[in-house]
């Protein structure tokens, strides 16, 4: 095949390359969003951390911060952040299967810090489940330090938010 720069142009058009916007989240965009994460092998959905309330409560309390990506006026990509003045939390990072590998995941982790950073918030940290091979790949790609000198606590102070995994 003749590669001349029509022909790639072509070829990028068809697939190859894909646009996309990263916006801030928005409450609107609730029901896109939790389909698009019910749609992720192995994310862990809480029932009520996860409802439009508790979505809602956390996009309130963090104006500006959580991002989604947006391709042919479909969200396809979406990071849920917060902090607590100190410290932030990145959750539900993800991109729909059908647009990884194009820099959407890089893209839009990159607009969250950069948000983070001009609120004055000096660290990130987020939870990847061991035997997430993707999520601790892309982590790792991204220069993000795995730290194996700490333990993670957590106490459960409402049996009520069921949490169930995503097939
Ligand atoms: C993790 C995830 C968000 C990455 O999104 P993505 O849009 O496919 O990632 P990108 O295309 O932006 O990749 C950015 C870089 O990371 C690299 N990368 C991505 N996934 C990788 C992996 N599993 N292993 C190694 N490198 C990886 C890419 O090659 C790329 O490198 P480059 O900048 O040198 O080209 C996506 O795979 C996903 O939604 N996974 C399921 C949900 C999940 O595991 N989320 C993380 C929870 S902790």
């Amino acid at each position: 095949m003749v590669t001349t720069k029509e022909s790639v142009n072509v070829t990028l058009d068809l697939g190859v390359h894909m646009n996309y916007t990263i916006k801030t989240m928005e409450e609107s965009d609730y029901d896109e969003v939790y389909k698009l994460w019910t749609t992720i092998h192995g994310f862990a959905m809480r029932s009520l951390d996860d409802s439009k309330e508790g979505v809602a409560r956390v996009l309130r309390r963090n104006p500006g911060l959580s991002v989604v990506a947006v391709s042919g006026g479909k969200i396809v990509g979406s990071i849920l952040v917060g902090h607590d003045g100190r410290r932030a939390c990145f959750y539900h990072v993800c991109v729909h299967e059908d647009y990884r590998n194009h820099g959407i995941g890089k893209a839009m982790a990159s607009e969250a810090m950069m948000r983070l950073k001009v609120e004055g918030i000096n660290k990130i940290q987020l939870v990847a489940f061991k035997e997430n091979a993707l999520g601790n790949g892309f982590w790792q790609a991204e220069q993000w330090v795995m730290r194996d000198d700490l333990n993670v606590y957590d106490f459960v102070l409402n049996e009520a938010n069921i949490t169930a995994f995503n097939k």
